[in-house]
């Protein structure tokens, strides 16, 4: 396949290989999970320890590139340790999935219809469901949703689902296709409507829904308003605490600042859900949908102080698994999952949503007393030394140097090339 794409480019032949593992069957196993394989695509694998989750220690793993976030994470879930740590609670877990179609017969018949053959949806899918019946799950209920109001003729067939520990697209998916092939086979045989009504169905697809606000957890902090001591400075718990409570009001009000702020939230929870070898677009489109649930998009936390006592919480829908997808085959996420303790999907929610958390709690803390940019710029500075080749001796002299200086890109690189100039000079 390379040599395909690069042939007689013997740089970027071996730039790619490079990449390669050396063991040509986990190599395989790599490639074999997309198509057009030309090599691996790494990004750093770190932890964060010290996360009392529900009463349970936990050392998360992060996959990540984005520098600080491991560190902020960390540091975060050590604070909150010490007042007691996070409770996580899922609320449900229920996923959704629709069969679209419009169809011109009148709406009060394909009621009727509906109501006929429900039954024969359930029963027609016995064999797809069998397995996750016998762990207690599979179709919760089926509705018909009319949405004419929002486009003509426009039907749904609403499946709800629970899917144990599975994320359940697959799971999900075979049973709508079944649903409209059972739909279709019963209207034609329908005496409800007319010909022309029977023809006047149209499938349009078969597909979950990447929004479940139904598979839903809440993370939660607190602790007494005198113990919020933010470990920054000499900020006062009631001073940090109140700038802290607008900042996150001015998340819920601005969409502006709540896109950034969700954007902080999603750097802790889509590392975990990488780790965790989950559908991150699947996780972060579900968030951002929820995030806008009333029309407006706003933060995912809130935060209240009440009769002295600082609460701090998240709500977000997500749909994980611990079985299935490559959840058995990658080699680094069954690293991550063991590393967890192997969690159910319920657990994983949990440690994932207080990753989102702590990680929000890490960024406002910051913006709010210090700013950003004097941890994340130090936190920086290693990637801007690689992108500049310092070798290990320039490394500890710039370290050095940033103790006390502001980082920038162009100071980082003024103090290189002048230690660059003299190592050249002394020679
Ligand atoms: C940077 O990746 C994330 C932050 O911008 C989040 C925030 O502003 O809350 C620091």
């Amino acid at each position: 396949m390379i040599d395909n794409y690069f042939s007689g480019n013997a740089e970027k032949i071996n730039e790619l290989k490079n990449y390669w593992h050396q063991d040509p069957k986990r190599q395989d196993l790599h490639d074999e999970f997309i198509e057009n394989s030309l090599s691996n695509f790494y990004i750093p694998y770190g932890v964060a320890p010290n996360f009392l989750i529900n009463g349970k220690d936990y050392c998360i793993p992060f996959a990540i590139e984005e520098s600080s976030v491991v560190a902020a994470s960390a540091k975060a879930a050590s604070f909150w340790a010490e007042r007691g740590g996070f409770k996580s609670e899922v609320l449900s877990m229920r996923k959704i999935g629709h069969v679209h179609f419009t169809w011109t017969a009148d709406a009060q018949k394909v009621r009727t219809f509906f109501y006929e053959v429900k039954s024969d949806l359930f029963k027609g899918t016995e064999d797809l469901t069998a397995n996750m019946r016998k762990r207690g799950a599979g179709i919760i209920d089926i509705e018909l949703i009319d949405r004419s109001d929002i486009e003509p003729h426009y039907f749904q067939i609403k499946g709800i689902f629970e899917t144990k520990d599975a994320m359940g697209a697959n799971f999900i998916n075979s049973i709508l296709e079944r649903f409209a092939q059972i739909w279709k086979d019963k209207a034609e045989a329908s005496s409800i409507f007319t010909a022309t009504e029977r023809e006047g169905l149209l499938i349009i697809m078969c597909i979950l829904s990447n929004y479940s606000p139904e598979c839903i957890v809440r993370t939660e902090v607190s602790c007494k308003l005198e113990d919020l001591f933010n470990g920054k400075g000499d900020f006062p718990a009631e001073v940090f605490a109140e700038k802290f409570i607008q900042a996150i009001r001015i998340a819920t009000i601005e969409p502006y600042r709540a896109t950034t702020h969700n954007k902080g939230i999603m750097n802790g929870i889509d590392a975990v859900v990488i780790a965790t070898g989950n559908d991150f677009r699947a996780v972060e489109a579900c968030a951002h949908t929820y995030a806008s649930r009333d029309g407006q998009y706003r933060s995912l936390t809130r935060c209240t102080v009440e009769d002295g006592i600082f609460r701090f919480w998240i709500e977000i829908p997500m749909a994980l698994g611990t079985i299935g997808g490559i959840t058995n085959l990658h080699p680094m996420v069954k690293f991550s999952l063991e590393l967890l303790g192997n969690p159910k999907a319920e657990e994983l929610m949990q440690i994932i949503s207080c990753a989102g958390l702590a990680q929000n709690f890490g960024a406002v803390a910051s913006l709010v007393t210090t700013g950003i940019q004097k941890g994340h710029m130090k936190m920086h500075l290693m990637n801007i030394m690689n992108t500049l080749e310092c070798t290990p001796e320039e490394k500890i002299q710039i370290i050095d140097h940033f103790r006390t200086d502001t980082v920038s890109v162009a100071a980082v690189t003024e103090v290189f090339k002048k230690l660059r100039a003299k190592v050249n000079k002394d020679s």
